[in-house]
């Protein structure tokens, strides 16, 4: 039997569909997993009659593969990966390569790359996004390592890749750890916009009294505009319209309010605040999910803390969109991209990761779990001026947060009222308020810090660094 062009390790739901979809663009396949019984019944199953073998332990499986090899690990983030490594290494040989497909924290990626290139084994830590129907039908990949790596396995992941009006979803995102680092971001951005979404839907049921079918039939309507219209809009409509087959009520309504999470929100977040990137949007929607699982404490607290009674207020109407409502969802999604990319610029300084932001706006377009028709117009922001320090000032953005500012505050102001908790709207207010001060109020923080601790403070008026001893 002829070698294998591609190897895939871990036989969960992305590692099948990944593997289908290589094989399905032409590449001939060897499969390994853990458990040969797994492996036994992909072959049977969803494998049979591809050009796909299984191999029934990992010297099989290097063997049944030409060189240089190209292996996809699909195992879970960690200890696994590195458990992987250390049992395939000994059959490898000078530039074989691993791709770590998993959501791997970045650090270890970039701990990974050195090791493994420092034995002439390649290591690519990429990014994988759009769930099991974008593995099998094309995803969002985002790789990292060295170029040469890369350009090893170009070929394959251009064909597996979504495709979209200006090529695949996929490019050479930089090297070390960077891959990885984009995907975590990329889902630091995911939280912000399911939150975001998820506020609107709590206001338009709590405030406006709507039911599920009502408000799916407005975020329908969102779907269908250039601002909003995403992936994710349009699985919330799903969501919303889904009837629980054993009543027939909105089936939403019969979810536990926990949300859980793997830790790639929380990654972002830290780096954001390790680099001096400001993501209080993106913050908001992880603490939403930490208050969110508090929830015997929520129940203990309901009847203590009294906030006030529920009252409508103007979110506009399902025949206008809900038109406040639609600038506030408009202008946090905003946000979300705006903070995520800021901190990738910032990160790409840091670790001179020489991030291409047009390019990494282009393969979000499509297959993964952000993609928005908003990402042309970042694409397009980022062509214009590759260092623009934040999405919101270039023109069209501008453009849209002077227009939509006051619906955004309105709901705000709204949801205070009645004392439901916006909190992804509301951080983006104030973000977009601070941003947009010139003069903001820690000149007095500055002089409480010199106060008490002679911190010393900079002034406005002359060059120097200055003391003042203020309690004389
Ligand atoms: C994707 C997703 C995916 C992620 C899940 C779970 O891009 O396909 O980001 O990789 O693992 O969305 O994330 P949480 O469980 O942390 O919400």
């Amino acid at each position: 039997m002829s070698k294998a062009h591609f190897g895939l390790i871990g036989l969960g739901v992305m590692g099948e569909n990944l593997v289908l979809n290589a094989e399905s663009n032409g590449f001939s396949s060897v499969v390994y997993n853990r458990t040969y019984a797994k492996t036994e019944e992909f072959l049977s199953g969803r494998g049979a009659g591809k050009n796909i073998q299984g191999a029934t332990d990992l010297q099989d499986f290097v063997s049944k593969l030409e060189r240089p090899r190209r292996i996809l690990m699909m195992v879970k983030a960690g200890g696994p990966v590195d458990a992987v490594i250390q049992q395939i290494s000994p059959f490898l040989e000078e530039g074989d390569l691993l791709i770590d497909g998993g959501n791997s924290e970045y650090h270890d990626t970039e701990r990974r790359v050195a090791e493994l290139e420092s034995k002439s084994f390649g290591f690519i830590g990429m990014g994988v996004s759009g769930g099991a129907k974008g593995a099998l039908e094309g995803p969002s990949m985002m790789p990292g390592g060295t170029k040469a790596s890369y350009d090893a396995i170009e070929s394959l992941v251009r064909k597996m890749a979504a495709q979209v009006e200006d090529g695949p979803c996929v490019t050479y995102i930089g090297p070390g750890g960077s891959g990885h680092f984009v995907k975590t971001v990329h889902n630091g951005i995911e939280y912000g916009i399911e939150q975001i979404l998820a506020e609107g839907y709590d206001l338009m049921k709590r405030v406006g009294g709507m039911n599920g079918t009502q408000m799916a039939d407005v975020f329908a309507h969102w779907n269908s505009t250039e601002e909003l219209s995403s992936y994710l809009v349009e699985i919330t409509e799903v969501c919303l319209r889904t009837k629980d087959p054993d009543d027939g009520a909105d089936l939403v309504e019969k979810i536990q309010d926990k949300a859980g999470q793997k830790g790639t929100g929380l990654w972002t977040v830290v780096s954001a605040l390790q680099m001096g990137a400001s993501v209080p949007t993106i913050y908001a929607s992880l603490n939403g999910r930490v208050m969110s699982s508090m929830k015997e404490q929520r129940i203990k607290a309901e009847p203590i803390l009294k906030g006030p009674a529920i009252k409508s207020f103007d979110m506009g109407t399902p025949a206008d969109g809900m038109a406040p409502l639609m600038d506030a969802m408009v202008l946090a999604c905003m946000a979300s991209y705006a903070q995520g990319m800021e901190l990738l610029r910032i990160a790409s300084a840091e670790h001179n990761y020489n991030l291409n932001m047009p390019s990494i706006a282009q393969i979000w377009k499509g297959g993964c779990i952000i993609r928005a028709r908003l990402l042309k117009r970042i694409q397009d922001a980022f062509n214009a001026d590759p260092q623009l320090a934040n999405l919101l000032i270039d023109p069209w953005f501008a453009e849209q947060v002077n227009r939509r500012l006051p619906g955004l505050a309105k709901v705000v102001a709204g949801a205070a009222e009645a004392g439901i908790p916006v909190p992804c709207l509301s951080s983006t207010l104030d973000y977009i308020n601070s941003y947009r001060t010139a003069r903001l109020p820690q000149n007095l923080v500055q002089a409480m810090r010199d106060c008490f601790g002679s911190h010393t403070y900079e002034r406005v008026d002359k060059d120097g660094i200055f003391h003042t001893e203020w309690l004389n």
